[in-house]
């Protein structure tokens, strides 16, 4: 070997950040290539997959027609090929802001947007920001696992409050209060929800803020599944609740797209008394901005070429002046605007259709239970009663076994939060699900104790 007589050999300086490593161990990604590496190639049905939350690739979700238009038009024309500003194009954050003042009380400024690469990078940013030496962050169980990454990664100590199964998911507020402490900064809430497939309703998100008010924490609302709903409970942004306690959103087009690839994201600052300024947080976010990289510019802009100014990202990181702000036409509004409604009745009555085949499906499995039925988002929670079956360890020995035998696909709970439960995505091809469902069952019954 060219380097086995240097005097660096066998004691190199550099080295992997084991923080990092451990951060990256258990994300949802990581844990469905894990029970991936189960399936048998011998087996010739089609793989399904009831694990990840991206059907992009059924006919039923492909996006809609127009956004394809919008962002095809907006890369022939060439103008759109330089650097996008930090916080991202102003006519794309005004975009934001009307698209989602639409659902508030209030209007938001273009000021209260800043557009990052999908809700990833905004709940990233936000966490990042919280993360002073000491602090406490509180994450819902079961939660999206990322949030726990990013903390963990930050030096952000992460408490986990309960969902309660039994109550729709509702969060459990005396166990809120039981957690914080003087070192709380904020606490997270996922809505729709990922991954039980909840919506809540409107008291029970104001008495979540009125419970952050009284503790003097931010509430982050991840409302990356926003209007995908199809029960009882309408959507309700937490935006609404501002007055009582400044909010921060987080979203991305991602879902309600149904384009998680095109990574086109924000995080807005709900905050009528100006507090998130005060306190440094909306500087902080800027500052993230900064030093991190953008939205891809052609995905901020408008289709009909009238954009006709990009920045340079000098040397001070300027944000652009006024005036130039001004030049600049358009941005998603194309998307954000003027899709047609009927590509989110089509999504939205699909979604339903196959959250019923879940759950119906799902009483046919006596060692599948599902305690609350899914009303929006593309997941639900179902748990397992292992006493039921013979030669199963744990949910994650289902997953693989399941993958084996069946060539289904499914999320261990513990990738989510809840042991010996299973995450199940509904939002693929209907055929397929049921399909699925035929298959989990099979394999149960196989499985199934003898009496
Ligand atoms: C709850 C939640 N937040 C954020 C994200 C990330 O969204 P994006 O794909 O826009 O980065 C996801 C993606 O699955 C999610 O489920």
């Amino acid at each position: 070997m060219e380097n086995e007589g240097s005097a660096a050999a066998g004691k190199w300086r550099f080295a992997g950040n084991e923080r990092l490593t451990l951060a990256g161990a258990v994300t949802v990604r990581g844990v469905l290539d894990t029970i991936k590496g189960n399936l048998n190639g011998n087996d010739a049905r089609p793989v399904i997959p009831l694990g990840h939350g991206d059907p992009s690739d059924f006919p039923s979700f492909r996006t809609s027609s127009f956004a394809e238009d919008a962002v095809r038009a907006a890369v022939s024309s060439a103008k759109f090929n330089g650097y996008s500003s930090t916080i991202g194009i102003p006519a794309a954050r005004s975009a934001v802001a009307e698209h989602l003042s639409k659902d508030l009380p209030y209007k938001l400024s273009p000021d209260d947007v800043f557009l990052t690469i999908g809700c990833t990078q905004a709940l990233e940013a936000i966490v990042t920001v919280l993360a002073r030496p000491g602090a406490n962050l509180l994450l819902p169980s079961p939660g999206f696992p990322y949030y726990e990454a990013r903390a963990g990664f930050s030096g952000l100590e992460v408490r986990h409050f309960d969902l309660i199964p039994e109550q729709d998911w509702e969060v459990d507020l005396a166990s809120v209060e039981a957690l914080a402490d003087e070192n709380t900064v904020a606490m997270v809430i996922i809505n729709p929800g990922n991954p039980c497939g909840n919506v809540f309703k409107y008291e029970h998100l104001k008495k979540v803020v009125e419970t952050a008010r009284k503790l003097g924490i931010l509430v982050i609302s991840d409302e990356v599944y926003d209007h995908l709903t199809f029960g009882s409970n309408p959507f309700v942004p937490m935006g609404i609740f501002a007055s009582i306690t400044p909010i921060i959103t987080v979203g991305s087009i991602s879902k309600r797209w149904i384009v998680p690839g095109w990574r086109l994201g924000w995080i807005v600052t709900n905050d009528p008394d100006g507090i998130l300024t005060k306190q440094g947080i909306v500087d902080s976010i800027k500052g993230f901005l900064n030093i991190s990289s953008d939205p891809a510019t052609f995905m901020q802009s408008n289709s009909d070429g009238s954009f006709s100014q990009v920045y340079e990202r000098d040397a001070e990181l300027e944000f652009p002046k006024e005036s130039e702000q001004d030049e600049i036409e358009g941005a998603v509004p194309q998307i954000l605007e003027n899709t047609p409604p009927d590509f989110f009745q089509k999504i939205v009555s699909t979604l339903k259709e196959t959250a019923d085949i879940c759950y119906e499906r799902s009483k046919e499995i006596p060692c599948i239970t599902c305690p609350s039925k899914p009303e929006g988002s593309m997941f639900v929670m179902m748990k397992l009663n292992l006493s039921l079956l013979e030669g199963i360890n744990d949910d994650l020995d289902f997953c693989c076994k399941l993958a084996k035998e069946e060539s289904v696909i499914v999320l261990p709970g513990f990738a989510v939060g809840r042991r010996n439960w299973l995450r199940v995505t509904f939002a693929i091809e209907p055929s397929s699900l049921d399909d699925g469902f035929l298959r989990i069952k099979a394999f149960c019954q196989r499985h199934a104790k003898k009496p």
